[in-house]
């Protein structure tokens, strides 16, 4: 098969080389699956450089979230040749290729009705917006949900997400295109935090309350503004640091306001607690069976363009996901 591998650190344009390796061996559990799309995430870039949490052995191959068709299966897989499926292959043995294995714990039904392009995309990015708003902010009907860069990959999902649930959903964006986007999704206020005061604004729309959960996938000063942007007994939602920095949280203040600060760790659950992926992963499939989520594919490039589609990534100039398509090219 051909597919990217990563021989040295440093930048995705440098470090990936488009090259032919050898076809992955599906073991115990595991499909082997003809990638149809592969989508990118932050971490991606982040693995290139050798800044990523986790730290695969050199070469690897990138690539988090996958759909395609089972091609063989090892003993005791979750599904058989010629089915659809969706998952995230092991760290190092990637997406960014023509084929790739996938364990069991990692495979799921690739929704009837979904584009290639949106089942690669709906599995990281959801499972994440479900366990932040669900599990971990206990989201109300009724509820102000807050959502910053409400543009961008784990944004979109949340604010479907939000309005799936019932909540009135506030997005923030930078920049009047990326605000066109998530009044499409549906959000019913949307904010251009580059441009607006934020906290005026949120105070504004909710009577003075403020947001009874902020989704927070940026941090550093957005933080900062969401403390003063969340309701009495509100909660803040830690979900990434895109915009760079690790903010603080005073305590004097959180006690003051009664609100909270939530971590969100998604990843956790896939080794601390597997049967809860495969429940989110079946709310999900029955969200998309109504249509009350449909994931947004802001960029769709052949796979021998990922420098590219991880250059673009890297840049904030995309919104929903970017996804990579074998065939074209290869
Ligand atoms: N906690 C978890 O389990 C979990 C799971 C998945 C992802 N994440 C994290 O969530 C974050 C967002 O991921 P994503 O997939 O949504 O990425 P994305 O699609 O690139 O969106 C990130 C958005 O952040 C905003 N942003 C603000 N300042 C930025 C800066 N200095 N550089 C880049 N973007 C900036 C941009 O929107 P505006 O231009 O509108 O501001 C951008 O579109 C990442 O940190 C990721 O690691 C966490």
């Amino acid at each position: 098969m051909w597919g990217w591998q990563v021989r040295e650190l440093g930048a995705p344009s440098d470090v990936l080389t488009w090259t032919e390796l050898p076809d992955p061996e599906p073991g115990p559990g595991q499909v082997l699956v003809r990638v149809h799309a592969v989508a990118c995430n932050f971490p991606d870039i982040l693995v290139c450089q050798g800044r990523y949490q986790e730290k695969p052995a050199l070469p690897f191959t990138p690539g988090l979230e996958i759909a395609g068709e089972v091609v063989a299966a090892g003993e005791g897989a979750r599904a058989a040749v010629g089915d659809r499926v969706l998952g995230t292959p092991p760290m190092g043995r990637g997406g960014y290729a023509e084929l790739a294995v996938l364990d069991a714990a990692s495979t799921f039904p690739w929704p009837e009705g979904m584009t290639a392009a949106q089942a690669a995309g709906m599995f990281i990015t959801y499972q994440t917006g479900v366990c932040a708003l669900h599990h971990r902010a206990a989201l109300r009907p009724g509820e102000t949900l807050l959502v910053h860069a409400a543009a961008g990959g784990v944004g979109t999902a949340a604010v479907q997400l939000g309005k799936a649930a019932g909540a009135r959903v506030v997005g923030t964006a930078g920049g009047p295109e990326k605000c066109a986007v998530v009044r499409g999704l549906g959000a019913d206020e949307v904010i251009d935090y580059s441009a607006e005061d934020l906290v005026a604004r949120v105070k504004e729309l909710t009577g003075g309350r403020g947001a009874d959960v902020v989704f927070d996938p940026v941090g550093g000063d957005v933080f900062d503004l969401s403390r003063r942007a969340v309701a009495f007994e509100g909660r803040i939602l830690v979900i990434g640091f895109a915009g760079g920095r690790i903010a603080d949280a005073p305590t004097n203040h959180v006690l003051v306001k009664n609100y909270a600060v939530v971590g969100v760790h998604w990843g956790f659950y896939r080794t601390m607690d597997p049967p809860r992926i495969d429940a989110w992963q079946a709310q999900l499939a029955e969200l998309w069976d109504r249509r009350a989520i449909d994931p947004l594919v802001g960029v769709e490039l052949p796979l021998t363009e990922a420098p590219e589609a991880l250059r673009r990534l890297g840049s904030r100039g995309t919104t929903g996901k970017v996804v990579l398509v074998p065939g074209a090219g290869t």
